[in-house]
């Protein structure tokens, strides 16, 4: 079978994943991926536009082959394996085709793929590769997702190949959003697992590629967007310095002092009209939590002592919501132990990579009493008064 055309002279030549559960053997796929690579034809010379992941490297040399098309160039957007994996096997296939990326790709591809200098012409950003009628541009930017990461511009088209930048884990059938608001709950699974610890950066980025006009956008992961606003517009507000009236709170509960805790917050939050994305930790999925973690104003987390340091759920858990580096502005501890701890020390250290107010913490020994709820009603009447003064609490 052919591959799909985005456009006459434009194929769609990637893989889907639909059974793939974890990236970086950790981030939950509910709906699988997909690796996204494109062949651009032009009157002249033809370029593919990224690879795939190695476990899917038969799927792209059999959609090339479908194709029929001599490859001349091969555009590597990004280093990374899910993208540059197949590489290898491509130039094999294609001993002519030249590699072409920009200096600090090219770096990390003889790195990661022992590949051989001779093969490489190597562009700087705004720099351009005519096909014959049509114009490849590319465009450099930064982190997103790693640090040499480009996006390549069909100039004639109007298609940007946008490669890990607003891309989505979804595999679908269809080439083209469908569902759109699956997509958008995808593509913000993606963002914040892969670009929100970026986010200033990422906004950056998306300035910078504002005065072009988009046809589509073809990510290098999940359906392309033949609607770009859907996604533009969603990208402007993750990123966005503005924050949600929500609390994210999570919990791990061993006999069940802290979910008691966790419980009495989540009403008393709910009372004063703020929204919970409330957290069990043991059944949890991490990617669910790190989407609460995108727009929530204030993160509550709340973990039990196991031999005077916090639960291991919430340490990980914990870490994780460091490393993604949410916006929000507020963060709050609480637990219970049975005789002694350290876990509210810990916790703090362990957000410190947060640029969060700390609103306190309410720890009790055992079972929370009279005393222990009043605290943490005062908590959420802090929350409150804080959500209120940043205007997004009426
Ligand atoms: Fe999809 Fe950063 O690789």
């Amino acid at each position: 079978m052919t591959p799909e055309e985005l456009k006459p002279g434009i194929s769609s030549v990637g893989a889907k994943d639909f059974d793939r559960r974890l990236f970086d053997s950790l981030i939950p796929l509910p709906d699988g991926t997909t690796y996204n690579a494109y062949v651009v034809r032009g009157s002249e010379k033809n370029a593919l536009i990224d690879t795939v992941d190695p476990s899917k490297t038969s799927v792209l040399v059999e959609n090339l082959e479908a194709l029929g098309q001599k490859i001349d160039f091969v555009i590597c957007n990004h280093a990374e394996q899910d993208h540059s994996g197949s590489l290898p096997v491509i130039l094999g296939r294609y001993p002519k085709a030249r590699i072409v990326t920009n200096e600090k790709c090219k770096a990390l591809l003889i790195e990661h793929l022992d590949l051989k200098d001779e093969r490489f012409d190597i562009v700087a950003d705004g720099d351009t590769l005519s096909l014959g009628d049509r114009t490849l541009r590319f465009i450099l930017l930064p982190w997103v997702h790693w640090p040499e990461t480009m996006a390549t511009y069909l100039e004639e088209d109007h298609i940007l190949f946008s490669c890990d930048l607003l891309g989505s884990h979804l595999a679908q059938e269809e080439l083209l959003v469908v569902d759109e608001g699956k997509n958008l709950t995808s593509a913000k699974r993606y963002y914040a697992e892969i670009m929100m610890p970026f986010r200033n950066l990422v906004k950056k980025n998306l300035d910078k590629l504002a005065p072009l006009t988009f046809d589509l956008i073809a990510p290098s992961h999940g359906p392309v967007y033949d609607h770009p606003d859907l996604i533009l517009e969603a990208y402007r507000d993750w990123t966005s310095e503005t924050v949600k009236n929500r609390v994210l709170l999570a919990y791990v509960s061993m006999h069940g002092s802290t979910r008691l805790m966790a419980e009495h917050l989540h009403t008393e939050l709910s009372r004063r009209n703020i929204e919970v994305d409330l957290f069990d930790l043991a059944e949890t999925d991490l990617s669910e939590l790190a989407m609460a973690a995108v727009e929530a104003a204030t993160i509550v987390l709340a973990a039990p002592t196991v031999l005077t340091q916090a639960h291991p759920a919430m340490v990980s858990a914990a870490y994780l919501i460091n490393a993604l580096k949410p916006k929000a502005r507020f963060a709050a501890l609480m637990g219970s132990y049975g005789w002694g701890g350290k876990a509210a020390e810990q916790l703090t250290g362990m957000l410190s990579g947060l640029k969060v107010t700390q609103l306190g913490s309410v720890f009790n020994k055992g079972i929370p009493k009279t005393q222990d709820y009043a605290a943490i009603t005062e908590l959420a009447q802090t929350i409150a008064d804080r959500h209120r003064e940043i205007g997004i609490l009426a």
